[in-house]
């Protein structure tokens, strides 16, 4: 995931169309896919495994994104990796010892990424920052897509980039939950790196041109 990037969440996407929604999201120019993982516990959703991962591998080359909404990350992490993801993002609310999750991540290859909630602190990630390749700030309580977007989570970005910065940190600030033109538009300019979207983009008309205008309006 570069800066100005543009990930495309597919939880809500109709999986019957899933080969033709992978061909539109790289032909509309987006940096990775974000996958949606949910346990039924962390959060009181399911949705995919390391089976269906595998599959989206087949398809494409573009990079994946595995966001574990799961109490205990750490089961899943190898099962994720050979699926062929590219990066992990576990919550710091999951109840496990975030150092070894992390050490576990690092020793697969992989990129570590940490996700807070709405209502966690800032400060929480603090001894953590600097290994970090990635921040995701969640600005809709995880569980479902189509939520809308949280406005005090824009404070919240700025404040992140103040932190990551003193910290001398240089995880790249994502943000998640009910991203569209607008909403993206003050996350980026608030100062996120990168931008989680799903139903705005997967209910548009038509998803290539969606991706690229949300790159343009929110980071052009
Ligand atoms: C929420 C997920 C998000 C979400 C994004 O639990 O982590 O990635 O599906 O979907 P939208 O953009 O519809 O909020
Ligand atoms: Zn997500």
């Amino acid at each position: 995931m570069k800066k100005a990037g543009i990930s495309v969440s597919i939880l809500d996407a109709d999986l019957a169309r899933i080969v033709n929604i992978v061909e539109e999201i790289e032909e509309g120019g987006a940096d990775s896919i974000h996958l949606d993982i949910m346990d039924g516990h962390f959060v009181r959703n399911l949705s995919f495994g390391p089976g269906f991962v595998k599959s989206i591998r087949r398809l494409t080359d573009i990079e994946l994104d595995a966001h574990l909404m799961v109490e205990r990350p750490g089961e899943y992490l190898k099962g994720f990796a050979d699926a062929g993801c590219d990066s992990l993002t576990v919550h710091l609310e999951s109840d496990v010892e975030m150092a070894s999750v992390l050490d576990r991540i690092d020793e697969l290859g992989l990129k570590a990424g940490l996700a807070l909630n709405p209502a966690t602190e800032l400060h929480k990630i603090e001894s953590l920052a600097v290994r970090l390749e990635r921040i995701l700030i969640m600005t809709v309580n995880p569980g479902f897509g189509g939520q809308k977007f949280i406005g005090e989570g824009v404070g919240k970005i700025k404040q992140a980039r103040e932190e990551i910065s003193r910290l001398g940190s240089d995880a790249l600030i994502g943000v998640d939950g009910g991203i569209n033109n607008e909403t993206g538009r003050s996350a980026a300019m608030a100062g996120a790196d990168f931008l989680v979207a799903g139903s705005a983009l997967l209910n548009s008309e038509r998803l290539p041109d969606a991706i690229r205008k949300l790159r343009n309006e929110c980071f052009g």
